[in-house]
């Protein structure tokens, strides 16, 4: 039996075409997955809307979802269309209004042994209600620590694809960060530029430019990035995609993280830990608060997931249409 105090208001999930009661265990312990990260997920927001709760951008996770599934040699039991419906009446059974959601699709149980030949594909999809990531950081704004350990690289392996696997490094670094007082964990690549986040994309602002960096260094492109891209420009920003140097960052005027769980997090202080013989070094970006262009984006970010900018409502798929 399982309780749902993390997960709050999940009373339901999805596996195998069926709604099963949150607490009941649903897989065996022999799972492939489960001894070698042979899974892979996404991480989808619902926002509570004037027309009920949306998904934010549900085709292109979806999209990304199957590219994911490809890499790993994955043939997917269910259509993407199925995978919608199937998500949107988790929501629809778990009574939420604003909505974590959660697909993961892994081999199941048949064998051990690094090939996974006789262990099913199986889908199953949690959805509960999750504040944000970070915590309360949209004014406070993080405190970033770059690790020792460098992001994996996209000529080791697919990059832009959400492996289970892959993120034991972020499980690691995002766990070393905090034991050592920091509130998340930062990369840099194998060319020492800044990468990304333990689950997030960075932003930085310098001269009123945005700019972020892409996969050719060794990050997942993520949905909440491509959006922030597009709604600064809707604001009047000219923004940049290119490698950011460490140099970029520390001097920044401002920087944020984006992701789905995270949504924004200015980043304002920074603990350089990426050498471990020249010990730690600190930086503070601009005045150590949320910036000017960060503070105007968190909002024209929530009003777009929320419904209020009729331009993005092409992002938003209504759960009861
Ligand atoms: C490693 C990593 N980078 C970036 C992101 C941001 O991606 P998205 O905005 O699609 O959530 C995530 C979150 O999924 C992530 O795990």
């Amino acid at each position: 039996m399982f309780d749902n105090t993390h997960f709050p208001r999940a009373r339901k999930f999805w596996h195998k075409g069926k709604l099963h009661d949150w607490s009941q265990p649903s897989i065996h312990v022999m799972s492939h997955a489960l001894h070698y990260g042979t899974s892979v997920f996404e991480g989808i927001r619902a926002y509570n809307t004037p027309k009920g709760p949306a998904i934010f951008r549900l085709p292109e996770h979806i999209e990304r979802f199957f590219h994911s599934a490809s890499t790993l040699f994955m043939e997917v039991p269910y259509s993407k269309e199925e995978i919608i419906e199937a998500i949107k009446l988790v929501i629809k059974e778990n009574k939420l209004e604003s909505a974590y959601i959660r697909p993961l699709l892994f081999y199941s149980y048949g064998n051990l042994g690094l090939l996974p030949k006789f262990s099913p594909v199986e889908l199953t999809i949690g959805a509960w209600e999750w504040g944000a990531y970070l915590g309360r950081h949209e004014e406070k704004g993080v405190h970033v620590y770059i690790v020792p350990w460098r992001r994996i690289h996209h000529i080791q392996l697919e990059m832009t694809a959400k492996l289970g696997g892959v993120y034991v490094q972020s499980a690691i670094c995002g766990q070393m960060a905090r034991s050592k007082g920091f509130d998340e964990a930062l990369f840099l690549n194998l060319e020492g530029n800044i990468a990304e986040g333990a689950g997030e994309n960075i932003f930085i602002v310098k001269e009123h430019v945005l700019k972020t960096n892409d996969k050719t260094e060794s990050v997942l492109e993520g949905i909440t990035r491509a959006s922030l891209l597009e709604i600064a420009k809707d604001l009047g920003y000219q923004t940049s995609i290119e490698p950011i140097t460490k140099e970029d960052f520390f001097k920044a005027d401002e920087a944020f993280f984006s992701g789905t769980a995270v949504e924004m997090a200015p980043i304002v202080h920074i603990t350089d830990g990426s050498n471990p013989q020249e010990g730690k070094r600190e930086y503070t970006i601009g005045s150590g608060k949320a910036g000017e262009i960060t503070t105007k984006l968190v909002t024209a970010y929530k009003d777009s997931v929320s419904g209020k900018i009729k331009k993005h409502e092409k992002w938003l798929t209504y759960v009861y249409d």
